[in-house]
């Protein structure tokens, strides 16, 4: 008899020996000899795996899951179908963001603020989720990865202070936003043209901002504006956060031709 994690198993006694763990093997009417601890030892490690491959698939699976998109088809945005021919700007901008991506999955503690500016249509967007989804599928350990638009979390927190049981409330994003390990912030400034009111963004939002910039060591803000337009959208000091570490990751995508016309 031999017990197998709490399971009785009417077993005989072989004459072979396990190399491993020299004791003798067992059998049944059924069973070929086996090893006791070779099986329990296969069985932990299997347990571990299944753990491992759990823990690995919550991380990997914030990016689709948590992130606040414009339109699903932003998530296929990748490296490979950006369009950049050799020698031209698409191809600098491209490998700027390459770039970003790499350290990135190499250097999981490594601050990253950077900011892609430039009129719209120039690919900010595609190269901002492009490296998400290039550190989601590439960092080991796993990365946490999210996506956030502007926009997006602006009209779920509106309508979070209408009714209370939405999810994304003024607290719960700024916890989420600076938890992750990797943020973008798409098309930031934007949320002042929603409103008539344009002069400066409403409070939450520059209490948001704040709250991040000082949080969030990992951060990709993709927007349209000129430093001194998001100084008229939001209080300075944010806007001196936003560009303060993006030193050489402060990228110009203005000269490209709009690819939505
Ligand atoms: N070089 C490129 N290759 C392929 N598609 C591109 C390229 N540049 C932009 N696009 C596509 O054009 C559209 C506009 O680009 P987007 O990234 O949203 O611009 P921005 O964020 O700068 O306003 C998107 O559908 C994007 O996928
Ligand atoms: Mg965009
Ligand atoms: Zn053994």
């Amino acid at each position: 008899m031999q017990s197998l994690h709490g399971i009785s198993i009417p077993t005989k006694e072989s004459e072979k020996v396990c190399p491993i763990h020299h004791v003798h093997l067992v059998y049944t009417d059924r069973v070929e000899p086996f090893c006791i601890k070779c099986t329990a030892e296969r069985v932990e490690k299997e347990k571990r795996k299944a753990i491992d491959d759990f823990e690995i698939n919550n991380v990997k699976r914030v990016l689709k899951h948590d992130s606040l998109v414009d339109l699903p088809e932003e998530y296929d945005c990748t490296f490979d179908n950006f369009e950049a021919q050799q020698g031209t700007k698409e191809a600098e901008l491209k490998h700027r963001a390459k770039m970003i991506a790499y350290e990135a999955i190499k250097k999981t503690d490594k601050p990253i603020h950077a900011i892609f500016y430039g009129t719209p249509g120039e690919g900010k967007t595609h190269l901002a989720m492009s490296i998400l989804n290039a550190v989601n599928d590439n960092a080991n350990p796993p990365q946490k990865c999210l996506f956030i638009d502007i926009n997006e979390l602006i009209n779920r927190i509106y309508s979070s202070f209408k009714n209370s049981n939405q999810l994304w409330t003024k607290d719960y994003a700024i916890k989420k936003l600076r938890s992750v390990d990797l943020l973008v912030l798409d098309d930031v400034g934007s949320e002042s043209s929603m409103k008539s009111d344009t002069s400066e963004a409403s409070n939450f939002i520059q209490e948001i901002m704040k709250k991040v910039l000082d949080g969030q060591k990992r951060l990709i803000i993709t927007t349209n504006l000129t430093s001194q337009q998001l100084s008229q959208v939001y209080n300075p000091k944010i806007v001196s956060r936003m560009f303060a570490h993006s030193r050489g990751y402060a990228v110009d995508f203005s000269g490209i031709k709009d690819k939505r016309y």
